[in-house]
């Protein structure tokens, strides 16, 4: 197959050759007539020899996408069939802790615009970029030679898709899928809304850091677990001894499931709470709170560079009031899932707060995602979720 040429400029040519798998619009100094929405290209730098092979969308900012580094590979069926493959051995060391995990992580794994949740038997799938949206034949057939399944769901994310000039795209493709099904996560079953759920219906990226909140507090003190979802860590807490566990979410539907889920493994002592969790907060110190571990696990607050400011001082003051209701000795967890705020960023952020609230703080643990969500050197964009767990002295 002859492919179609986009050319970059040096600085693009750099950075591919060091692996960073996009190119920016104004990067481009020409391209083939004709080209398609997605279309795959043979990526070149202005002289010498090609970069690699990916998928072109001058509609969208990241104008370019790279699917291979070696210029001579043509991303067919047998392409995707390897990539998942080695996806899948990737993740072999994850199934004694869970029959649900992500699949496929985007640029994490090499296949930018794909997301692949697997939920036992099921895969929730996302075509995120015009260019996977018309490889989305080969991926299918791909997945399906890949493991056993059920059924396969697209959830594919609307506004990325509005990104890249795609109409929204949700809704079974393959098989039977349940609205909700049960999952494991060590020894607790989460109920997952696949159809209407948040993300994929689970934030499978926390596996490990639940495990590490939960081996770490102290049971004798109560835990708040803020932007709870449907309950995670406050649960693995509960599931471990904590007497006494508040679960705060703004969403309704994620906090009734936060309270199926402790029915169900049979836990006691769990209050919920729907509020705004910066309103809660103030709301303890009112009152004269006191909890032996927060954990804090907000939505991402930047979602570009430009809310970076603004995201900040939002981990800033959530610190600040999470700290008044600690006692010495209390825990602290708090995690960022943007990949516009860097560690560096958030631990300054979390120094400002316990500044304010002139409290002292180490860092017990470095956390990040769990290994589902490979990070790939080269792309910071697949480095999101990072978090810190502290003690307050
Ligand atoms: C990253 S998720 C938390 C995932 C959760 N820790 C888990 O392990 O499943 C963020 C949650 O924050 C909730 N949320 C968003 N804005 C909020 C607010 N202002 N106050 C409280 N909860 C909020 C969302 O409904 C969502 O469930």
């Amino acid at each position: 197959m002859r492919l179609k040429r986009v050319f970059v400029d040096d600085s693009a040519a750099a950075k591919v050759r060091a692996f960073f798998p996009w190119v920016y619009r104004d990067q481009l100094v020409e391209v083939d007539d004709g080209l398609e929405p997605g279309e795959l290209v043979l990526v070149c730098p202005r002289k010498g020899r090609p970069l690699g092979v990916g998928y072109a969308n001058l509609r969208s900012v990241i104008s370019v996408r790279i699917l291979s580094f070696d210029p001579e590979v043509v991303p067919d069926r047998s392409f995707f069939e390897l990539k998942l493959r080695s996806a899948l051995s990737l993740r072999d060391g994850l199934w004694s802790r869970t029959n649900a995990l992500r699949l496929v992580h985007a640029e994490g794994d090499g296949l930018p615009g794909l997301v692949v949740d697997y939920y036992d038997g099921y895969a929730s799938v996302q075509f995120n970029s015009a260019g996977m949206e018309r490889l989305r034949g080969l991926v299918l057939d791909a997945l399906r030679g890949l493991l056993p399944l059920r059924g396969i769901l697209d959830r594919s994310d609307e506004r990325m898709r509005e990104k890249e000039g795609l109409p929204p795209s949700e809704g079974p493709i393959w098989g039977v899928v349940p609205d909700r099904i049960w999952v494991r996560e060590g020894d607790l079953e989460f109920l997952v809304d696949l159809k209407e759920g948040q993300k994929t219906g689970f934030y499978l990226d926390q596996r490990a850091n639940r495990e590490a909140v939960a081996s770490s507090f102290d049971p004798g003190t109560p835990v708040l677990d803020l932007f709870c979802h449907t309950g995670g860590f406050g649960l693995s807490c509960a599931r471990r001894g904590a007497k006494e566990v508040v679960l705060v979410d703004v969403s309704r539907s994620a906090l009734e499931m936060a309270g199926e889920n402790a029915r169900r493994n049979g836990l006691s002592g769990v209050s919920l709470v729907q509020a705004d969790a910066f309103d809660f907060l103030r709301g303890e110190r009112k009152r004269g709170a006191a909890y032996g571990t927060v954990v804090l696990d907000p939505p991402p607050f930047a979602k570009s560079r430009r809310e970076l400011e603004g995201a900040l001082r939002g981990y800033r003051d959530l610190v600040l009031q999470s700290a008044r209701l600690l006692a010495p000795g209390g825990k602290m967890a708090i995690f960022s899932c943007s990949h516009w705020v860097g560690e560096e960023d958030l631990l300054g952020a979390i120094a400002s707060g316990l500044a304010d609230a002139e409290r002292e703080g180490l860092v017990l643990l470095h956390l990040r995602q769990d290994q589902d969500h490979p990070v790939r050197v080269g792309a910071p964009m697949s480095y999101y979720l990072k978090g810190f767990l502290l003690s307050l002295l």
